[in-house]
């Protein structure tokens, strides 16, 4: 009895001085493993006289009892600070400054075909979309201008190996959207267009949104109002704007027309005119019923305006310190 109350005195020690978890498991294997000191003491009462054997064995189950709840006490407490000690090592300063990712926006391009399609939007006019490579035909025949006119040479074409090309212009939409719907129209055509041309001006490929009309009795008149309300809503104020005759073969009366944008700076943002009965005639429209009017806007001139950027071309070369001032 002596020696069982000995035993656990000193195990009762080692499970107090063990380190850490490893040590403690290995004391306790010392003493309640299958070769450890309580259990070989229970396979010793087998020498003892019959009548001690309940007694010592009694007391040998309770030392390994208050043994082993010691043991898991001491497992709680280096549990505790094992997760302690973790934390303190990955700890992490709530209260500094985290890495925002940084958000995109949108182009400027974008932006200013989003802003021209509301408004026209809100005028009543539907948005459609044509194909970006083109034939002969839309591009240039159906709307008037015949082989060897000298407007295809104006508009430098690209042309590709299949005999297709790059629309130069967003009026081949006319076309397609009248042989698909039909008169009475009113709808806006945003898109890009391709021309072998590059200067602070003009970029090889920009966009133009397309306006076409058809409807009875439609005049000049009208054509002029829709644009000068554009305008005016576009750049929130009252511009001034100048129609200078001009010449389409796919409009007759034709003109351009430019913004005043400073002392003596006019800047051309669009080409437009009443559509050429020719051109309803290829588009399965009566002429003698229907007309209306067409227009083509640059929407890189009306950027250039809004945000005051006077090269064009820094819009294609994307530099963000240029681009994160629209976000
Ligand atoms: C045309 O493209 C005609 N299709 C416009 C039109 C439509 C007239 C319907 C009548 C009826 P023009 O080549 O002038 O026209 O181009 C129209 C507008 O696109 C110009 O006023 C200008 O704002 C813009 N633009 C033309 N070339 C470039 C270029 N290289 N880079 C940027 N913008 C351009
Ligand atoms: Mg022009």
């Amino acid at each position: 009895m002596k020696k069982i109350s000995e035993i656990l005195k000193i195990s009762l020690q080692e499970v107090d001085k063990a380190p850490d978890l490893n040590s403690l498991d290995a004391v306790r294997v010392r003493y309640v493993g299958k070769k450890g000191k309580f259990t070989t003491s229970l396979k010793l009462l087998g020498d003892l006289p019959v009548e001690k054997r309940p007694v010592v064995g009694e007391e040998i189950n309770k030392a390994k009892s208050v043994f082993m709840k010691t043991v898991s006490l001491r497992k709680t407490e280096l549990e505790a600070n094992a997760l302690e000690e973790n934390l303190k090592k990955n700890s992490i300063d709530v209260t500094l400054d985290g890495y925002a990712s940084s958000r995109g926006g949108r182009h400027p391009i974008s932006l200013t075909r989003l802003r021209i399609e509301e408004i026209f939007q809100n005028a009543g006019f539907e948005v459609k979309s044509g194909p970006e490579i083109e034939d002969d035909y839309h591009n240039f025949s159906a709307l008037n201008i015949p082989d060897n006119h000298p407007a295809r040479a104006m508009h430098d074409t690209f042309y590709l190996d299949n005999g297709k090309l790059l629309r130069t212009h967003t009026s081949p939409v006319q076309i397609r959207s009248l042989l698909a719907q039909g008169a009475p129209i009113r709808i806006i055509a945003p898109g890009r267009v391709y021309r072998c041309d590059s200067d602070q001006t003009h970029t090889p490929m920009f966009h133009q949104v397309e306006g076409l009309v058809i409807d009875k009795n439609v005049s000049f008149a009208n054509l002029k109002a829709v644009l000068h309300e554009f305008v005016a809503c576009f750049f929130n104020k009252d511009v001034e704007l100048r129609f200078r005759p001009s010449y389409f073969p796919f409009t007759e009366p034709s003109a351009e027309v430019d913004i005043h944008w400073g002392e003596g700076k006019w800047l051309e943002i669009l080409g437009c005119g009443m559509v050429h009965p020719n051109v309803l005639i290829n588009a399965g429209v009566d002429p003698e019923l229907y007309s209306g009017y067409a227009f083509g806007m640059g929407i890189e001139r009306l950027a250039m305006l809004r945000y005051q950027v006077d090269d064009l071309r820094v819009f294609f070369e994307n530099d963000l310190s240029f681009l994160r001032q629209f976000n």
